[in-house]
């Protein structure tokens, strides 16, 4: 049976109200009556206190249900750390990012089961920033990677996280899986590379056809009128100087047509001969056609080609014509340096899968302002330049898939950097031929 005091108490008065006069019985009366108005009120007071503690338990359940809805809906990842790293907190979008339970997160200390071993320094190095107060207002990008080894890119915003008194205890984190977003910007950016290239090619292509109608004719008239010299000059008892200046003239008019007519062929329908080819060859062969031009303004000329270089994917004409336009380029931007200063650098390294080749002056260099618009056709700072070169050099080297631009040289002058892919077998076209 359940313990009931005040039930008892008044079995006891009502016992007593029955036994003693009529006085006490009175009092005894008003004594039941008082007391059974305090139970009724206390018992409506804590009727009223359960109701109270229901109804805000219930809220407490309602909010704290919301909450987990919203937590649960965000795509965002959040994560919270105390003041020494260890994580105390993660959401369920952030265990979906990285792909790691929350009990394996909570607790856990730098470095992170998340981080990319190869970035570990560099998101250390953010991380400590971080808790060293550093402020990022626009947020910030680390390379992290799932549990699966996928990598993936996030962008990161940090507040600090406050405490009721006011007291700093920690980071609050957001994490927003960019890596969809910057593949778009990657593929988007290629295109439009990709549209550029088209542009230079179309314009070179207009360009050479041009140049090929135009100086065919010239070059066919030099061809014959030098053979008609040579003829003549032989029937007349000749004149053996004369007659190997005459024959050289011949020999390069030639050669001018051979060159216009395979820009043009390119140009028109895209298909350079490629073979495996020794740089130091192509390179030897188109410093031998400056040699007397550098002669005469009394530049120095370095080479340093590497016998051991790997072979490149080229085709060799059209390389030795971006070798010259390039070299070209430097004699012309050396004209104002004094005589005795001017240098010409040529050189080539073997990289991962790649041969890159460097031709530096020691002229005056290109103005920051125009490095953007180097490449751009007819773009010129000459009075008699065309400002193909470079937007035809360009066009060619990307044609071999490989990439051609501009650097300041280390101390002054310019320097221009291109780059060929590695031959796929090491077997030089002139052993072929052979
Ligand atoms: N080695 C160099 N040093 C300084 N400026 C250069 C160099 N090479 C090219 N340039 C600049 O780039 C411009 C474009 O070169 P290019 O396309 O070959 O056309 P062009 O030689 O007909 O002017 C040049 O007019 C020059 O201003
Ligand atoms: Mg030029």
């Amino acid at each position: 049976m359940p313990l009931d005091p005040p039930g008892q108490g008044i079995t006891l008065l009502v016992a007593l109200y029955r036994a003693g006069p009529w006085e006490a019985q009175a009092g005894i009366l008003a004594a039941i009556s008082v007391l059974a108005l305090v139970a009724g009120a206390s018992l409506l007071t804590a009727r009223r206190q359960v109701r109270r503690r229901v109804k805000a338990e219930q809220a407490l359940r309602t909010e704290y249900a919301f909450r987990q809805a919203m937590e649960d809906s965000l795509t965002v990842g959040m994560r919270a750390r105390d003041l020494s790293g260890r994580v105390t907190y993660v959401n369920s979008a952030f265990c979906q990012m990285v792909g790691f339970e929350a009990e394996t997160l909570i607790g856990q200390d730098p470095p992170m089961p998340y981080w990319v071993p190869e970035d570990y320094e560099r998101t250390q190095a953010v991380h400590d920033a971080v808790l060293a107060g550093t402020p990022y207002p626009s947020g910030f990008e680390l390379r992290f990677q799932r549990r699966t080894g996928e990598r993936f890119d996030a962008l990161i915003y940090e507040a600090p996280l406050i405490d009721a008194d006011g007291k700093h205890t920690g980071w609050m984190g957001s994490f927003v899986d960019i890596t969809a977003r910057k593949r778009a910007e990657e593929s988007q950016r290629q295109q439009q590379e990709m549209l550029q290239q088209n542009a230079r090619l179309i314009t070179m292509g207009e360009m050479a056809s041009t140049l090929a109608h135009e100086l065919n004719q010239p070059l066919s008239a030099i061809t014959s009128y030098a053979t008609g010299s040579l003829n003549r000059l032989q029937a007349s008892g000749g004149d053996a100087e004369l007659e190997r200046a005459l024959t050289k003239l011949t020999v390069q008019a030639r050669r001018a047509g051979t060159i216009i007519r395979r820009i043009h062929d390119f140009v028109r329908k895209r298909e350079p001969q490629l073979t495996a080819c020794a740089l130091p060859e192509i390179a030897q062969d188109a410093l031998g056609f400056l040699a007397a031009e550098a002669r005469k303004l009394g530049v120095a000329i370095h080479a340093d080609l590497p016998d051991d270089l790997p072979l490149v994917r080229a085709d060799r004409i059209l390389i030795e014509q971006v070798i010259l336009n390039l070299a070209r380029n430097a004699l012309e931007a050396m004209a104002a340096v004094p005589r005795g200063q001017r240098s010409l650098w040529l050189s080539a390294e073997a990289l991962e899968d790649r041969v890159e080749v460097r031709v530096r002056d020691s002229g005056p260099g290109v103005a920051a302002a125009q490095q953007e618009t180097l490449f751009s056709a007819f773009f010129t700072t000459k009075p008699d330049g065309m400002g193909m070169g470079l937007n035809i050099c360009r066009s060619l080297i990307e044609f071999h898939q490989g990439r051609l631009w501009y650097e300041p040289a280390p101390d002054r002058g310019g320097l221009f950097i291109f780059t060929l892919p590695r031959a796929p077998t090491e077997t030089p076209d002139r052993e072929k031929a052979a």
